[in-house]
């Protein structure tokens, strides 16, 4: 597995590989990783010749101090786990290399940035959108992976592919998840016992919201969501909404064969998780 710090090293290399013929996955983290990052080199890998990840904890994204102080920091392990899932390439850049220029861009995403991970976390999009903006441009892959466990992430990236012209497929991956029903999260590590066994709550919620859906109105649904959420003393909701997957705006009256999708921000203590399920009608 090569290993690269500097930008211009790693897209001298992709390009090289390129004009041989050979196809490029992408797959953007910020390190910490565990299965369901594994799962998304793993799709890459089966999807492309060569498969490329960056580990890169984005200032930029952090709206708080402490919470980017506080994101858990694996390299060596990080590494044993891309070499060992068949990761070609890894890109580690410092900050400087990313950013040797304080960022101006403001984006303007309308109504997607706006909303549920956008109004809880200003500016938090903007950064996503800086940093995989940047990385598109520097590794210029084929397909880019990402998670449906940040489903709002999915649909920025979406449209920022569009808007600045990246020549990728944006490839999305089902959410991987412990036998009790907890998404797979960098920040889990940081739960206490106590936290760590009340968190199975957010994923029941989401399942109880789909069985709700959409029989039940949309309110009913929130309110017994979030409820049943709160009874733990150990789980606070942040935000529950249910939202149309393709525009992200929030379902009035559920309409046949169109696609919402559930998604929870819940606080354990000073650890905040994030899922989402998907709604059928
Ligand atoms: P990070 O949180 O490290 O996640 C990297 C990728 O892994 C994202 O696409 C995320 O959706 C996916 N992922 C995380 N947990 C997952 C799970 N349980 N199942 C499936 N996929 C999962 O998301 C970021 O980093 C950053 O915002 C980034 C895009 C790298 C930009 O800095």
């Amino acid at each position: 597995m090569k290993l690269f710090n500097q930008r211009n090293a790693l897209s001298k290399w992709v390009r090289q590989e390129k004009m041989a013929g050979k196809s490029i996955g992408f797959v953007p983290t910020m390190g910490a990783l565990h299965t369901g990052h594994i799962a998304l080199i793993k799709q890459a890998r089966s999807e492309n010749n060569l498969v490329v990840c960056s580990v890169f904890v984005n200032p930029i994204q952090f709206n708080k101090a402490e919470d980017l102080k506080a994101y858990p920091r694996t390299l060596d392990s990080d590494l044993a786990q891309l070499e060992q899932s068949g990761c070609d390439a890894v890109f580690c850049p410092e900050v400087k290399e990313i950013y040797p220029e304080p960022e101006t861009r403001v984006y303007d995403f309308g109504h997607l940035d706006k909303v549920m991970e956008g109004r809880f976390r200003e500016g938090h999009f903007n950064g996503v959108a800086i940093v995989v903006n940047k990385l598109l441009n520097i590794v210029e892959p084929h397909r880019a992976y990402f998670g449906e466990k940040d489903f709002q992430q999915l649909q920025v990236v979406r449209a920022l592919a569009r808007m600045e012209g990246h020549d990728v497929e944006i490839v999305s991956c089902p959410t991987v998840r412990e036998s009790d029903g907890l998404a797979l999260s960098s920040r889990n590590v940081r739960l206490t016992e106590a936290q760590r066994k009340e968190a199975p709550k957010i994923y029941q919620a989401l399942q109880m919201a789909r069985d709700l859906y959409p029989g039940h109105g949309v309110h009913f649904i929130k309110e017994n969501v979030t409820a049943h959420i709160n009874r733990s003393s150990e789980l606070t909701v942040e935000y529950f909404e249910i939202v149309w997957a393709d525009n992200l705006l929030p379902v009035d009256t559920p309409e046949a064969g169109r696609t919402a999708v559930a998604c929870i921000a819940v606080y354990a203590g000073p650890v905040r998780l994030i899922d989402n399920l998907t709604l059928y009608s």
